[in-house]
């Protein structure tokens, strides 16, 4: 007669309170060990609480890993404890169906009101944090404007007359706001020191608010896709004390007012470096232009021939191809026909550079 197996009695198995307090145990130690270590080897340089956005970020991240390290611990561990303690005998059947639980209203009043305080726990402090960098902490901050381009970041200050290209400076100690916005497509201002992330959107400003508080030079990175220049879009981030930063904002009024009245350095198409051109034709022209002819277009024609294309003997604006007459167009952009390229000013080429990739280009003939 064939043995029908009978259904196995509901337990938990013979070591479950065993592995309980070993993973109790590895979730206390782990959870001592990520509130106390520094995060420096996830996170860049957080012992140092750069900002005081950044300490609070800090706090959340150690809370939600400490919480998500014990979620992962005892779920993953349950499944491959009950997995190997319930498993199917050798002697079994195939269609063996282990013990049916129905209603454990203990158990499940436990897994629905734990994971509810914690979730209510974390939405509480992160809205208090998200509103801190809405709003600040009260004192209005001073306030700088981030504007996302492909593929550089354009910054402007209050009573500064045009813009700073790849360098944002800071006041140390005092609040700021940072209004982040966009030109073009969709970029992300990203600063990882001082844990502030905010999308640059087209048409949408967003608030950053915090203090700096810890002197030096950081790095932003754009973190959205945005083009095939995309990793190249990076910028200096230098806090400086109070006097040397108002000195630098001084510094680049009276730069903004001689460029207004027209005493800007010219182009010196003698000073060049072909070398220096090429690595900036990478950083700032490639995404738009191959180094193809004129046909070989991305978003602009190809400029790889643009001095000595037989088929395309005058320049886009019907100049003859001259270095000065290449640089001409570099410097003040072009807008016809063809479409439209922005100025070396939008593109954050200084005259020195405009001189650089007019040479790489004249080299390549
Ligand atoms: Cu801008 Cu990626």
């Amino acid at each position: 007669m064939a043995q029908v197996s009978a259904p196995r009695k509901f337990s938990m198995g013979p070591y479950f309170w065993t592995v309980t307090a070993v993973m109790t145990f590895w979730n206390i130690a782990s959870a001592i060990w990520i509130a106390v270590t520094p995060l420096d080897y996830l996170l860049p340089k957080s012992s140092l609480n750069v900002t005081d956005r950044g300490a609070d970020i800090d706090f959340l991240f150690r809370f939600m890993s400490i919480f998500g390290n014990a979620i992962l611990t005892y779920v993953t561990g349950y499944v491959i404890y009950f997995s190997i303690v319930f498993r199917r005998r050798r002697d079994e059947p195939a269609n063996t169906v282990g013990p049916q639980i129905h209603d454990a209203p203990t158990l499940e009043f436990w897994w629905t009101l734990l994971p509810t305080l914690l979730v209510i726990a974390l939405a509480v402090m992160s809205t208090r944090v998200w509103y801190l960098v809405q709003y600040g902490t009260g004192a209005p901050g001073f306030a700088v404007e981030v504007i996302g381009h492909q593929f550089n970041y354009e910054f402007r200050y209050p009573g500064l007359q045009g813009s700073v290209y790849n360098e944002m400076h800071l006041p140390l100690g005092r609040p700021v706001r940072v209004l982040v916005s966009s030109a073009d497509v969709i970029h992300s201002f990203w600063v990882p020191e001082f844990r502030l992330k905010a999308d640059t959107v087209p048409g949408l400003v967003q608030n950053l608010n915090f203090t700096p508080q810890v002197a030096g030079t950081y790095l932003i990175e754009c973190t959205e896709f945005c083009g095939l220049n995309h990793s190249e879009m990076q910028a200096r981030l230098v806090v400086d004390p109070p006097d040397k930063f108002q000195a630098w904002l001084d510094g680049q009024k009276a730069k903004a007012q001689a460029g207004a009245s027209g005493s800007t350095t010219a182009v010196d198409l003698a000073q060049s470096d072909a070398g220096a051109g090429r690595t900036l034709f990478t950083q700032k022209c490639a995404a738009c232009h191959s180094l193809g002819g004129f046909d070989e277009k991305k978003v602009g024609p190809g400029l790889g021939k643009v001095f000595v294309d037989k088929a395309h003997a005058k320049l886009v604006d019907g100049d003859d191809p001259t270095k000065a007459n290449v640089a001409h167009i570099i410097e003040n952009g072009y807008n016809g026909p063809l479409g439209a390229m922005p100025s070396a000013q939008q593109n954050g080429l200084s005259s020195k550079d405009v001189a650089d990739v007019t040479a790489y280009l004249a080299s390549l003939k």
